[in-house]
C-alpha cells in the first residue's frame, strides 16, 4: 500500500485593518481560493498586526468578523482551508519572543515597508510594534511549516526576512523550521490606488476613491470607477509612462481572463468612456457571488464565529506541538526535557 505524498503547506495572512479591497482580492484571497484544493491550508486573520491601527476594540470584533464573511463569500472553503483569528491561537505571540533572540536589529531596520510607515514621523510617533511586525509575521509562516506563502508584492521582502530568521534558528538549534517561500504571481501582485497610481491599493487610505472595498455597490462601482485618474492621452495602451490606465488595464484583464495585450485590442481606438464603462460592468459582475453570500453569513454571524473556532481549533494542535519542540530545542522551562 502506497501512501500519497503530503501536500505542501500554504498558509497566508490578512490585517483586519480595513475592509478587503480588490487589491487584496485580486493579489491573495483569489490566489488563495483558486488553489486551495491543491495544497493544506492555513489562513490567518491577523489581529495583532492590526493592534497599533485598530485602536476600538468594537471595531476591531467587527472588523474581524467582516473579514472571515468576506473571505468565506470570496470561496474559501473551511474544510480545506481553515480561517482563524491569530489571537486565538497564543503561541504566535509566544514564539514571536523566542524568533526576536535571532533577528537583528539592523535586519528590522532595513524593511521598505516599516520605512515607508514611518517616513516624516517623530520617534514618539512610532510605535515598537511597527518596527516588530515582521518578526510576528515570521513566527505566523514558521509556526505551521509553510511551505509557500500566497502574497502580494508588497510582502516580498517579509518572507525573505523569515527565511532568513528560519535558517538562523535551524543552525542555531538544529533543524526546526521549514524554510517557507513567497508565492507572488506575475499578475495582480501589485494593485495600485486608483487616486494615485504610482501607490499601491490600500485599506488604510483615507481616500475611500482610491479603492474599491469588495462590499462596494454597483453604484459606488461606478462613482469611484469614473473618477479613477487616467493619463494624459486618451488610448487604452498599457505602458510604464501611462501607470493610472495600465492599472485600471490590469484590472480589467484579471477579471476577463485576458492579457494586457488582448485587452488593448479589445478598446483600440475606444478611448476611456467605454473603457470605464465596461470595466464597470466587469466589476459589478464579478462581485454579484460575493456580495450575494455576504448577505448570508449576514443574516446568520454564528456561522462566521464556528467556523473561526474551527479553524482556530485545528491550528491550536500544530501550534502546541511546534512551541513544544521550539521550547525543548532552546531549554527553556522548568522541565528537565532533553
Ligand atoms: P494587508 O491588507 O496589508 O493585510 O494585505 C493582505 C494581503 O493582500 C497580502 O498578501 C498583501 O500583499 C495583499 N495586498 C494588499 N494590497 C494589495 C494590492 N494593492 N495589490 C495586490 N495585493 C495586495
Ligand atoms: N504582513 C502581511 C500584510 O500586511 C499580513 C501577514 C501577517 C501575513 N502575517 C502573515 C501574510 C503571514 C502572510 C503570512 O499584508
Amino acid at each position: 500500500m502506497s501512501t500519497s505524498p503530503r501536500k505542501p503547506r500554504v498558509f497566508s495572512g490578512m490585517r483586519p485593518s480595513g475592509t478587503a479591497t480588490i487589491g487584496n482580492y485580486l493579489g491573495a484571497i483569489r490566489n488563495w481560493v483558486a488553489q486551495q484544493a491543491e495544497y493544506d491550508n492555513l489562513f490567518c486573520i491577523v489581529d495583532l498586526h492590526a493592534l497599533d491601527t485598530l485602536t476600538d476594540p468594537n471595531e476591531m470584533r467587527d472588523n474581524i468578523h467582516g473579514l472571515a464573511a468576506t473571505m468565506f463569500a470570496a470561496g474559501l472553503d473551511p474544510e480545506i482551508a481553515p480561517l482563524f483569528a491569530q489571537s486565538d491561537v497564543p503561541q504566535h505571540a509566544e514564539l514571536t519572543w523566542t524568533l526576536s533572540a535571532v533577528t537583528q536589529f539592523g535586519e528590522l531596520s532595513r524593511m521598505t515597508q516599516f520605512k515607508d510607515k514611518t517616513a516624516g514621523k517623530s520617534d514618539a510617533a512610532i510605535n515598537s510594534s511597527m518596527f516588530f511586525y515582521p518578526v510576528l509575521m515570521a513566527s505566523d509562516i514558521l509556526l505551521y511549516d509553510s511551505d509557500l506563502v500566497p502574497v502580494g508584492d508588497d510582502q516580498r521582502q517579509h518572507v525573505e526576512l523569515t527565511r532568513d530568521i528560519a535558517n538562523r534558528f535551524n543552525a542555531r538549534y538544529g533543524e526546526t523550521f521549514v524554510v517557507p517561500k513567497a508565492d507572488i504571481k506575475e499578475v495582480g501582485a501589485r494593485i495600485m490606488s486608483l487616486q494615485e497610481p504610482t501607490k499601491k491599493m490600500s485599506k488604510t487610505d483615507p481616500n475611500v476613491n482610491s479603492f474599491i472595498a469588495l462590499s462596494d455597490e454597483s453604484d459606488v462601482i461606478k462613482r469611484k470607477i469614473k473618477r479613477a485618474v487616467t493619463d494624459s492621452d486618451a488610448r487604452v495602451a498599457a505602458s510604464p509612462d501611462k501607470p493610472a490606465v495600465s492599472n485600471l488595464m490590469q484590472i480589467y484583464g484579471i477579471l476577463a481572463d485576458m492579457s494586457l495585450s488582448e485587452v488593448e485590442d479589445h478598446f483600440a481606438g475606444k478611448g476611456y468612456g467605454p473603457f470605464k464603462a465596461e470595466l464597470t460592468d466587469l466589476l459589478v459582475e464579478s462581485l454579484a457571488p460575493i456580495h450575494e453570500n455576504l448577505r448570508m453569513f449576514a443574516a446568520n454571524p454564528d456561522e462566521v464565529t464556528r467556523r473561526l473556532e474551527d479553524g482556530a481549533a485545528k491550528a491550536r494542535v500544530l501550534a502546541e506541538a511546534k512551541m513544544s519542540d521550539v521550547n525543548r530545542k532552546t531549554g527553556v522551562g522548568g522541565k528537565l526535557h532533553r
